[in-house]
């Protein structure tokens, strides 16, 4: 996740215009890397035809719409809860899954302790108010950092193990 020196995601309205183009390259390679995604349907449709569906990978997109379920062409619109996404996701024998977000998404990944790692991006700015990495939580959870890299100047990247 891409996230601002304040913890939020994105504004309000969606603008996600300062996330880096290095940082953006470098969550592409690790959505290749393991052949699937997970996205909510907000974040989905702000991006569909320009990001999404990510191209040679398996796109999954949550919603509680049941009347949008459908699979078509390496996307599967779902409303099964989390665990049944993965265990489904391990059925067709992918061995890890990026939630990509947004908030509220990530959130429902939480909840179930589903969440292994994470890996954040913090971006040399503060956005004052928007969407949070995780929308709505009441979970305390302890990290155990397991990495910073520097992507680039002014930008980091922590790399989280979830303690269960
Ligand atoms: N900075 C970053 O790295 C980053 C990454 C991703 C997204 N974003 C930003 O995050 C914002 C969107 O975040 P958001 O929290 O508003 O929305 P979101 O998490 O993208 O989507 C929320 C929607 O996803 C569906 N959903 C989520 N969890 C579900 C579950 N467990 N089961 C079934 N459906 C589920 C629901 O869809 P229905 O309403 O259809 O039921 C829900 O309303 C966007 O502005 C995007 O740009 C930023």
């Amino acid at each position: 996740m891409a996230i601002s020196a304040d913890g939020f995601i994105a504004k309000k309205d969606g603008d996600s215009d300062w996330v880096s183009e290095v940082d953006t390259l470098n969550f592409e390679k690790t959505i290749k890397d393991a052949g699937c995604l997970i996205v909510g349907r907000k974040t989905f449709e702000q991006y569909e035809g320009e990001l999404y569906p990510m191209k040679d990978v398996y796109n999954v997109v949550l919603t509680n719409n049941k009347e949008k379920n459908k699979e078509t062409n390496g996307v599967l619109i779902s409303s099964k809860p989390p665990m049944e996404v993965l265990k489904l996701l391990n059925q067709k024998g992918f061995k890890s899954a990026v939630v990509i977000g947004g908030g509220t998404l990530n959130t429902s990944f939480l909840k179930e302790r589903l969440i292994d790692e994470i890996y954040l991006s913090v971006h040399p700015l503060i956005l004052g108010n928007g969407i949070k990495l995780f929308e709505n939580t009441q979970d305390f959870v302890n990290l155990k950092l397991e990495g910073v890299e520097k992507l680039e100047d002014n930008l980091v990247q922590l790399h989280y193990k979830v303690i269960k």
